[in-house]
């Protein structure tokens, strides 16, 4: 695949003679077969290629079916009009950055938006949805390939040339967004070995660096002071001691509807959860290495949001730590104090995430007080076995902030569904030694009792979500847009969400 995608600085380029590598793409309806007025002008420079190739049999515009027409032109299938969304125009992407790599293109001008009707979004919505889904598609974990992986000579960058300034806009923000959910995609995929609680505290410093970001870390011994008895017994077994990282984003330019908004971004970052002395047994351990990707995608956010200096104040909050077993570990059966002082009596070791997080949301309640809290976590395999790998379990106490949530989950396609969460399910988490137990004493609901641990530990009065996203934040085969690892859920979905109260 392409080294990069990057957007050429100068405006699309002269119809005349091609340059070898360069090529064309333009969008067609499944079962129209007359070319769109838009490209008629495209093709009176193309010798009239683009109206022969849509007659031609063999070629069905399905969605995301690349057809070749003549040297230099990709006739791309959007399927059928009335059914064209932009997630069939992610797919669509994909599939043409993997056709322009067969190809060995060096060079595209991006056109399909010209055939896309203004229902389905602005010129600007379209060209960003293709853009994500290329730059997304092209992504690969090859970091780690040592001597004995066979290396084709790396290809050079895909530029992309913009018609006009909106077109422009579309490929910036769509680049920003799938890069920043590559960059939380890679450190996911960073194995636990190099990725420990120190190293994510030393990547939220750089990241801070870069971005202009303010960045604070609570470690071990401040942690034990705040009474931050979750995150502290979760990760003293672990040589590398846990820590709370906080980032924040202060925009440099502000509306005056986003300017008194703080909004608090907490992501479940557990770099390897090993079950604790509730071991994860029968290779259910493999793969936990993806236990941090709630706050890897809420640093890919932080990415975007400072990349794009949205005018509004986040704060991220990420608890790192590693759960193992040792000497030192905690246990089932421990009693800890939380740093709101409510008390857990641990049942299980490996509900671990749910104890971290809730140090977390304290400390976001009682000192970074925001005007609401969203946190992502993979929290529970049952809300794999409940909702499988097409969205992510939503939790929430705020009506609009659900429909905020909502809102941008259909427009990112990154997919929300919502589950209960009662009083009922609140009681059921009382223990009978302490406040509450970090898992009930039957599997009933597990991802509900996750949520109604986690509400023990946020401001009431606080608008709050919390995101379940163990189903959807790695992919175990490969998919249009996604190679068989972390897909960054959460990171675009966020970045919308956020962007919504800039508008
Ligand atoms: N990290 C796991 C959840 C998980 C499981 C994520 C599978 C991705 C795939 C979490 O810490 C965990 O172990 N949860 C337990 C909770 C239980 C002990 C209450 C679970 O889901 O079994
Ligand atoms: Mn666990
Ligand atoms: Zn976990």
């Amino acid at each position: 695949m392409f080294r990069s995608i990057r957007i050429a600085s100068s405006p699309a380029r002269p119809p005349g003679k091609p340059r070898a590598g360069s090529w064309t793409s333009t969008g067609v309806f499944a079962g129209e077969t007359a070319l769109p007025k838009a490209l008629r002008e495209l093709d009176t420079h193309a010798n009239g290629e683009l109206a022969r190739a849509v007659k031609a049999p063999g070629f069905k515009a399905d969605a995301g079916e690349v057809g070749r027409a003549g040297e230099r032109h990709l006739l791309v299938g959007l399927g059928k009009r009335d059914e064209l969304s932009l997630k069939t125009l992610r797919t669509v992407g994909g599939r043409l950055v993997r056709a322009l790599d067969r190809m060995r293109a060096t060079s595209l001008d991006l056109a399909i938006s010209l055939s896309v009707p203004a229902s389905v979004g602005s010129a600007q919505v379209v060209v960003q949805a293709i853009v994500e889904g290329m730059v997304l598609a092209n992504w690969r974990i090859d970091a780690f390939d040592g001597i004995a992986t066979k290396n084709e000579k790396p290809l050079p960058p895909l530029v992309l040339h913009p018609h006009d300034k909106s077109m422009r806009a579309g490929m910036e923000r769509g680049l920003a967004l799938a890069e920043s959910a590559n960059y939380a995609r890679r450190l996911a995929a960073t194995p636990p070995n190099i990725c420990n609680p120190t190293f994510i505290a030393q990547e939220a410093r750089r990241l801070a660096r870069e971005m202009g970001l303010k960045v604070k870390v609570i470690d071990f011994a401040e942690a034990k002071r705040l009474k931050m008895g979750g995150l502290v017994s979760v990760g003293q077994a672990s040589k590398h001691k846990p820590c709370l990282v906080i980032l924040e984003h202060s925009p440099k330019h502000t509306s005056k509807k986003s300017r008194a908004k703080t909004i608090a971004l907490v992501g479940k970052t557990i770099t390897y959860d090993t079950g604790g002395y509730s071991l994860k047994i029968n290779n259910t351990m493999k793969g936990m290495k993806y236990d941090k990707s709630g706050g890897m995608a809420v640093l890919g956010a932080m990415y975007a949001i400072a990349t794009l200096d949205l005018p509004v104040r986040v704060v991220a909050l990420l608890p790192a730590a590693e759960n193992m077993v040792a000497g030192d570990a905690y246990r089932p059966d421990d009693i800890i104090e939380m740093h709101n002082g409510v008390s857990v009596e641990v049942t299980n070791t490996d509900a671990e995430g749910r104890l971290v997080l809730a140090d977390a949301l304290a400390y976001a309640s009682r000192t970074v007080k925001p005007d609401l809290i969203v946190d992502l976590a993979t929290l529970t395999g049952g809300v794999v076995v409940a909702l499988g790998s097409w969205c992510a379990g939503l939790f929430c106490n705020d009506e609009k902030l659900k429909t905020r949530l909502l809102d941008a989950a259909e427009r990112t396609g990154e997919r929300l569904w919502e589950l209960p969460l009662w009083t009922d399910h609140k009681d059921f988490m009382r223990a009978k030694h302490a406040d509450i137990w970090n898992s009930g004493p039957k599997r009933d609901g597990h991802p509900i009792q996750g949520a109604a641990f986690l509400s023990y530990f946020v401001d009431e009065k606080i608008p709050w979500a919390h995101l379940d996203i163990a189903g959807v934040s790695d992919v175990e085969s490969d998919t249009d847009l996604f190679v068989t690892g972390p897909t960054g859920y959460g990171v675009r979905l966020m970045t919308e969400f956020v962007s919504g109260f800039a508008r």
